[in-house]
């Protein structure tokens, strides 16, 4: 006969209770709506593929040709040796002189964050993360109780981060500090000069940069600089992937670049050990990360132009609706509109009714860390412009609607 007991439901560790992730929790509610009926449209996930933009066919050409040449089987922790060199020459042809034995190839830039962050905090260790922040940094501290300690950018300087803020928040305690530039979810592209003050006060205060630059090809201008290139000594880690500017997220490869500064040895040696308790990332798309290096780019051309496109139709529609405002963004493919939501209301009210009235999914600004009655979100702007048109014409109408109601 069981026991009591056993009937119980068996409980889960508490550092799940400190774990969210709302880009993604909030499909579980759009997958209600749309059990009842409704369809939706998806302006919640960054993933370029989902929204028809097409892997380069050489990478597919590349791993599908690993596979069938009967490369499936376990390789190196840190990756295999052409994608190493492959990523260090890439960086060493944008200014930064790292050697391939500084890069670690890693399951999407996700896993490589995850085994920086495990590598430099222990539990009560700060890491100074922006607000808004992309959540993959305070989700990976939750989970070793590692604190976040959020520095305000502000939307009135084009989302720049508030220096002031950040210096006042340094403690004995604060280990890391990270930089996503470009940044997802504001768009926005950082000035030298203030890319230089991050490094500066990293520099005083013994922090490492964890230099998140996935979108760093996707500046509507151009590529936008390494972080390193200001300072080949700065004590950075650099993270990017094929997922954005390759158009390939779901094959989850990614590289760390750590710093040619004798001082990060040992964080190097930290992340080399962590990696081998996970063996290695997916083998057969590591062999794509030469093919993107070396081979032909001349999808993210065009990859940029649409963005830029897609971004000013953004841009502009938002701003023309009464009670929303938006700062233009620079890169990538998001942007964090304000709505003037009335007192009592917060982001995710609003963005619950759009989802239940429109079937339009977005994310409240405060799965980013934002306070909830500031009214912010994040939209995705990766759909064809004519689409765009329409989604932003029924999100204009909701609006209106939604903000007379009391
Ligand atoms: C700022 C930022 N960093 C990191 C990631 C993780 O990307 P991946 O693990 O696919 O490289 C994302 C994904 O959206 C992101 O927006």
């Amino acid at each position: 006969m069981p026991t009591s007991k056993a009937m119980m439901p068996i409980p889960v560790a508490s550092r799940v209770n400190r774990f969210s992730y709302a880009i993604r929790n909030i499909v579980a509610e759009a997958r209600a709506v749309e059990a009842r009926g409704m369809r939706i449209r998806y302006m919640n996930i960054g993933d370029p593929v989902a929204a028809g933009f097409k892997t380069p066919p050489h990478l597919i050409e590349t791993v599908t040709r690993a596979m069938r040449d009967g490369h499936n089987g376990y390789l190196a922790s840190a990756g295999i040796p052409e994608a190493r060199e492959a990523v260090a020459a890439d960086y060493q042809n944008r200014g930064v002189h790292v050697s391939a034995d500084r890069v670690l190839i890693t399951t999407g830039s996700s896993e490589g964050i995850d085994i920086a962050i495990n590598a430099l905090v222990n539990e009560g260790d700060e890491v100074l993360v922006p607000l808004p922040t992309y959540p993959l940094y305070t989700a990976a501290l939750a989970k070793i109780a590692g604190e976040a300690r959020y520095y305000r950018t502000d939307p009135d300087r084009d989302w720049l981060p508030d220096l002031d803020h950040l210096r006042s928040l340094i403690t004995p305690r604060t280990r890391a500090l990270v930089v996503i530039d470009p940044n997802n979810p504001t768009g926005a592209v950082y000035p030298p000069a203030t890319r230089r003050a991050l490094i500066d006060i990293a520099e005083e205060h013994g922090l490492v940069i964890l230099a998140d630059e996935v979108y760093g090809e996707l500046g509507f201008e151009g590529r936008v600089p390494l972080l390193g290139t200001l300072d080949p000594n700065a004590p950075i880690i650099s993270s990017s992937s094929l997922s954005k500017a390759y158009l390939a997220p779901g094959w989850r490869t990614g590289w760390m670049v750590v710093a040619a500064t004798p001082r990060l040895d040992p964080v190097l040696v930290a992340m080399k050990k962590l990696a081998d308790g996970r063996l290695c990332s997916p083998g057969p798309m590591q062999y794509a990360v030469a093919a993107a290096m070396n081979g032909d780019r001349s999808h993210q051309v065009s990859l940029r132009r649409a963005l830029a496109e897609r971004a000013q139709v953004t841009t502009e529609m938002l701003n023309a609706i009464p009670g929303i405002h938006c700062v233009a963004p620079r890169a990538a493919f998001y942007v964090l509109p304000k709505i003037a939501l009335p007192p009592g209301r917060t982001d995710e009210d609003f963005v619950l009714a759009l989802l239940r009235e429109t079937g339009i999914l977005c994310v409240h600004g405060s799965g980013f860390g934002m306070a909830p009655e500031q009214g912010f979100m994040r939209i995705v702007f990766l759909a064809e412009p004519s689409e765009l048109r329409s989604l932003y014409g029924e999100i204009g109408a909701f609006t209106r609607d939604y903000l007379q109601r009391t």
